[in-house]
């Protein structure tokens, strides 16, 4: 059923035709899936405006593809989803096609009992249980557009992207688990709630059963809203370029944006790209360990795996709780054929050896991942050895909330494999490199990572901003999309992606724009101006180190009031933004690095928090060079 590349000779082809004529390929990989209405165009694209349309005039709907489709087929009894509890005392809970069906098709009714339908924007606010994946399928099912936010992002993060979006619908639960800590989900949500007049229905969960507040004219139990409607739901027939999803991200300025994604070429290239990196084969259990308030979640817990008919591991918990050894627990226990997770976990675990994956059998692991942030050198060999056994194909997977999927990776063991290198693109991906004249680099090189060719799950827009989407990722080089990562292409032509080059840090996976969490910080009534940069961490990759010039007066004369202040400048970010954000070190400055046009010189502030402040350059530039020995001084506590 899925387009599966299952040889090194196949995926030569494949890249070959793709070459050839990529409208073709495409073509052929979409022909996999039930459409309602064919397409009357494969692509209609240019990247000026940009304009990308994929399959036009066709029509489809996702869940027929995730689910109907295998329950025609005689799937029905398999297991959709496995679903892992936080407390390891609870049993795993099996999902078959069949009932995820029928928990849809009834969730679906809710939603449109509520008066959600076509087109309308649901947030969805929930920890990683079950209802989480059936929400987002209910809404694909009756074409409202879901926006996932991630139950880490605080009440105002919340309210800020259910107002872009005008969503008219929330979706949360009474509370959640995160090992050993609890959070009151609802309560934050309320506390959006009272910034978002468009939200008309809360549909809540019960899932810890903890006491929460009602309000009658919004909210509603799931659990009792699911007793008053029927199972009967046919998918509604989408457009291939109706909207699918709103995913936010962070960029380098201004707020998080949301990058959409629409149902025809979001659905062929998520199934495509799972089917081929994972080598998925049927009866496997696949288990990715990210939260699908994430992209990695949409396309490889949810939408990836269920097009294929794959069995998917969602796991509600922590990789150290109660334990270390909790990921490899679980691998042993399902038996686990595909684990796909984050270098920060596996630096994390990697910490812990040997007692923790020692002593597990892991012997169903057949290929391995790894998503997010660069992975070095040596958290890769440990992920191969220790986790793999040395046997196991790695994938160090390369893309971003904007390409939808999986762009440049090994495919199962039919790739050559070299530690801390992605790779190669997948078969009908074109990246260039380019340097900062945009001239394209060939050969062995290094410079900005872009792409030259429409692909079907690409970014479409910024939701209701248009010209921020040509802006930030159309316009750098014409006539390709920037990525904002540089890489290095070695002689062989695999990839190795280096971070970020825009002011984007990324602490254990995560995305913040630095003028995010500066906005965050000045909003503190002590702070006079800020800059925030991200310095290499051993375990989060990178982390964030701020520096802060506070108002005449206002820095405290003792220790405890430097403390006190420190935290409550954390607790200021963990409300704008959520806790994820929070600097690891504050450091309270009398002045930055300016030049004459009173621009902060970031470079030598990410030397400074780096330990490299005997290797700065030139500062000749400086309005003032004595601010920078302040700057030092002022470091050594924290690199001591
Ligand atoms: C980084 C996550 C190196 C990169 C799927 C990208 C990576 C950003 C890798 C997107 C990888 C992701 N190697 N860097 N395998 N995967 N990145 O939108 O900087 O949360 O631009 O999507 O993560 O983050 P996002």
């Amino acid at each position: 059923m899925p387009f599966l590349l299952d040889s090194p000779e196949a995926v030569a082809q494949a890249r070959q035709s793709a070459a050839v004529d990529f409208e073709a390929f495409w073509a052929d990989v979409a022909g996999h899936y039930e459409w309602m209405n064919p397409w009357h165009t494969v692509c209609d694209w240019e990247f000026e405006t940009p304009r990308v349309r994929w399959f036009d005039g066709a029509k489809l709907n996702m869940t027929a593809n995730c689910l109907d489709r295998h329950v025609a087929a005689g799937h029905g009894d398999r297991n959709a989803i496995l679903w892992e509890p936080n407390d390891p005392a609870d049993d795993t809970v099996a999902i078959t096609y069949a009932e995820l069906h029928g928990r849809v098709c009834r969730f679906a009714n809710v939603l449109k009992s509520r008066g959600v339908g076509k087109g309308d924007r649901v947030a969805l606010y929930l920890p990683m249980v079950p209802e989480l994946a059936v929400a987002v399928l209910a809404c694909a099912r009756i074409g409202a557009v879901h926006s996932v936010v991630f139950a880490g992002f605080s009440a105002r993060s919340l309210a800020d992207r259910i107002q872009d979006a005008g969503a008219v619908c929330v979706i949360t639960s009474d509370g959640m688990k995160r090992g050993a800590k609890g959070l009151a989900l609802k309560a934050v949500v309320d506390e959006a709630l009272a910034e978002c007049p468009t939200i008309t229905t809360n549909l809540v969960v019960r899932h810890t059963g903890e006491d929460v507040q009602w309000n009658t004219d919004r909210d509603v139990w799931l659990h009792e809203a699911l007793t008053a409607v029927s199972g009967d739901c046919p998918p509604e027939p989408m457009d291939s370029e109706d909207l699918l999803f709103i995913l936010y991200t962070s960029g380098s300025t201004g707020k998080p944006k949301g990058v959409v994604h629409t149902c025809g070429g979001y659905m062929v290239y998520a199934g495509y790209s799972f089917a081929n990196v994972f080598q998925y084969q049927p009866g496997d259990v696949y288990w990715c360990t990210a939260d699908i308030g994430w992209i990695t979640g949409h396309s490889y817990i949810v939408y990836g795996p269920l097009l294929n008919g794959a069995t998917t591991v969602m796991f509600e918990g922590v990789p150290t709780y109660p334990s270390p050894g909790r990921f490899w627990e679980v691998c042993e226990k399902l038996k686990v054929n595909q684990f796909y997770t984050a270098p920060t976990a596996i630096r994390a675990l990697m910490a812990c050896e040997p007692r923790f994956a020692k002593g597990h059998d892991l012997s169903a692991l057949k290929v391995i991942g790894s998503v997010g942030e660069p992975i070095n050198e040596e958290a890769w060999q440990w992920y191969h050895d220790a986790i793999g056994g040395g046997e196991c194909a790695l994938v160090d997977t390369w893309w971003q909330t904007e390409t939808g999927g999986i762009l440049i990776s090994g495919l199962g063991a039919h790739s050559p494999m070299k530690p801390a290198h992605a790779g190669y693109p997948l078969p009908g991906i074109s990246p260039v490199l380019v340097d900062g004249d945009g001239n394209t680099l060939e050969g062995e090189a290094e410079g900005y990572l872009c792409i030259d060719r429409p692909w079907p799950s690409m970014i479409r827009t910024t939701y209701g901003d248009h010209e921020r989407c040509r802006n930030v990722y159309f316009s750098a080089f014409k006539g390709k999309y920037f990525t904002g990562d540089g890489a290095r292409r070695d002689a062989d032509g695999m990839f190795r992606i280096i971070g970020r080059v825009d002011d984007v840090v990324n602490v254990s996976g995560h995305r913040f724009g630095t003028a995010e969490i500066e906005d965050a910080i000045d909003s503190h009534p002590a702070v006079a101006e800020c800059a925030v940069i991200g310095y290499p961490h051993p375990i989060k990759g990178q982390a964030v180190h701020a520096y802060v010039i506070l108002k005449d007066g206002a820095l405290p004369s003792t220790e405890e009031g430097i403390t006190a202040l420190r935290k409550e400048i954390g607790v200021q970010v963990n409300t704008e933004i959520g806790n994820i954000a929070r600097p690891d070190r504050i450091q309270f400055t009398p002045g930055l690095p300016k030049t004459r046009s009173g621009k902060i010189m970031r470079r030598i502030l990410r030397k400074v928090a780096s330990g490299e402040h005997d290797q700065l350059g030139d500062t000749s530039t400086l309005l003032d060079p004595t601010v920078v020995d302040g700057v030092i001084a002022g470091a050594a506590e924290f690199l001591a």
